[in-house]
């Protein structure tokens, strides 16, 4: 069997709003990410994801999409659009487009239209909550009541309205004939809600919640993947779906439904080996091709995640998580600024915040912003390269950014950026040689070693150094090496 692109590739996801800005308005846009596309080369990743840059209020940062075939002009032009599909492709990138079908903008010309068959409404609301705190229902004029799984702005759209289902098919084919190879599905395991719209005691993400998960959606991703099949280039989708069982994921991710769904127990693990195995065993037990994500636009950054008191800690064990995240069979994917050590940015002033939750929460939880801070760039401007000469980004950069920035990091072997390109270009190297299958090796408590032919990866969880396995040499590793010894919070890659 002929190994599909996506199998083993690095996404690297771009939040469009906050990678590079070429018009100067101090928000990023598809210009600013063309004139960026040899840094993601140089870098080593082979697809990008766009986060929604269609025309959007910007009630949930785009996710409220009032016209799902065009852009944005804070984001620039369709013709931007098939410009940079056209320039990617051409350095050997695929492009990854978002997908947002649980719900809708507000603004939207169905329900604006008034046209209530195609969301969800009820004569009275039942108890669930918004994802973004408060009730899930907002009230209209006339006393009905729609529903919202997450900002009143984000009607939740009704799938069992074949009208819905011819949509989104008709949807995928605009962006598929534009050339894009491939969607990720906002809240996959969203779309169809329990009959009867029973109230619910808890509303997280689980496998058996009549709020998420219903079996009707995979019906939605057989068809779509008729679609993606119909074009040739090996077309895919990957699946948001937030679960607390590996099982439930292997739903998604069938021969005739979507080729891939986020692996959110990988991110969510802490920082021990245990948990580490444990994620590992499940997902390659439960999903044919797995995906790996330590960081996104929606969580604290895991460098600040994996931070204790001692400061250097939360960017070593970064580090070492990402070797052995790049060194697990399937595909990776990457958030911006995690390849410059970014941190998460944690006091940014409340007047700037400008995610729903923190409004919604009444201040009282932060919200995403800090994961979504403009990149640096450069070390010198008002934006660090991120915007115009004295153009503020729409959200505040620290002054520590200076030092994080491409430019800075740039050719220095010793910075992070580096470190990203030497290990993306040894996986490059190694990936299709390599079984996808992986095999443990016995370990001391607190490390994990693996081997998948001729790599072997080692990381140390633990807080003593440990005794590297067997190895002909080292090619790799997250830290400095302490003889024939891995040191606490390192990883190490060695060929057998
Ligand atoms: C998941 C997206 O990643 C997040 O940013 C968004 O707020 C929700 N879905 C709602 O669309």
């Amino acid at each position: 069997m002929d190994i599909p692109w996506w199998r083993d590739a690095v996404v690297y996801e771009i939040y469009v709003r906050s990678f590079a800005d070429a018009s100067g308005d101090g928000v990023g846009d598809l210009p600013g990410i063309r004139e960026r596309l040899p840094y993601l080369k140089e870098l080593g990743v082979d697809a990008i994801w766009l986060t929604p840059f269609y025309p959007s209020p910007m009630a949930d940062g785009g996710y409220d999409v009032a016209d799902y075939r065009d852009v944005d002009p804070l984001f620039g032009t369709l013709g931007d659009f098939e410009a940079l599909v056209g320039d990617a492709h051409e350095v050997g990138l695929r492009v990854i487009v978002d997908i947002v079908p649980n719900h809708s903008s507000d603004r939207h010309p169905w329900f604006r239209q008034g046209l209530r068959d195609r969301y969800v409404f009820a004569d009275e609301p039942n108890n669930w909550q918004s994802t973004f705190g408060g009730p899930a229902w907002t009230r209209v004029a006339d006393g009905s009541w729609y529903l919202h799984l997450f900002a009143p702005e984000q009607p939740d759209f009704n799938w069992r309205n074949p009208a819905v289902h011819e949509e989104f098919l008709d949807i995928l084919r605009f962006w598929l004939d534009r050339g894009v190879d491939g969607f990720r599905i906002d809240v996959a395991m969203g779309l169809y809600k329990a009959e009867g719209l029973p109230d619910v005691k808890d509303q997280s993400f689980k496998s058996h919640s009549p709020v998420w998960g219903q079996p009707e959606v995979h019906g939605v991703y057989r068809a779509w993947r008729k679609v993606l099949d119909s074009y040739p280039g090996e077309r895919m989708a990957v699946g948001e779906v937030w679960t607390d069982s590996a099982g439930d994921l292997a739903r998604y991710v069938r021969p005739d439904e979507l080729q891939q769904s986020f692996n959110f127990a990988w991110l969510l693990a802490p920082w021990s080996a245990q948990a580490f195995k444990k994620v590992i065993d499940d997902t390659l037990a439960a999903v044919p091709f797995a995906t790996w994500v330590l960081s996104n636009h929606d969580v604290v950054r895991h460098r600040t995640r994996y931070a204790t008191a001692d400061p250097g800690t939360g960017l070593m064990r970064a580090k070492a998580a990402l070797l052995t995240m790049l060194a697990l069979p399937g595909s990776v994917y990457l958030y911006q600024g995690e390849e410059l050590g970014l941190p998460e940015v944690e006091d940014l002033p409340p007047e700037a915040r400008q995610d729903p939750v923190f409004a919604r929460s009444k201040g009282k939880i932060p919200g995403r912003d800090g994961c979504r801070v403009p990149l640096p760039w450069t070390t010198g401007s008002r934006s660090f390269g991120f915007s115009s000469d004295g153009v503020a980004p729409w959200l505040p950069q620290p002054a520590g950014f200076a030092e994080l920035s491409a430019e800075r990091q740039s050719g220095d072997p010793d910075s992070t950026l580096e470190f990203y390109r030497r290990a993306l270009s040894c996986r490059r190297d190694l990936v299709r040689s390599i079984p996808y299958a992986l095999e443990w090796l016995a370990s001391p408590e607190g490390a994990l070693f693996f081997t998948r032919g001729l790599l072997t990866c080692a990381i140390n969880c633990g807080t003593d150094p440990v005794r590297l396995p067997p190895h002909t040499a080292v090619l790799l590793t997250s830290g400095p090496l302490d003889g024939d010894r891995l040191p606490p919070d390192t990883a190490a890659w060695l060929s057998g």
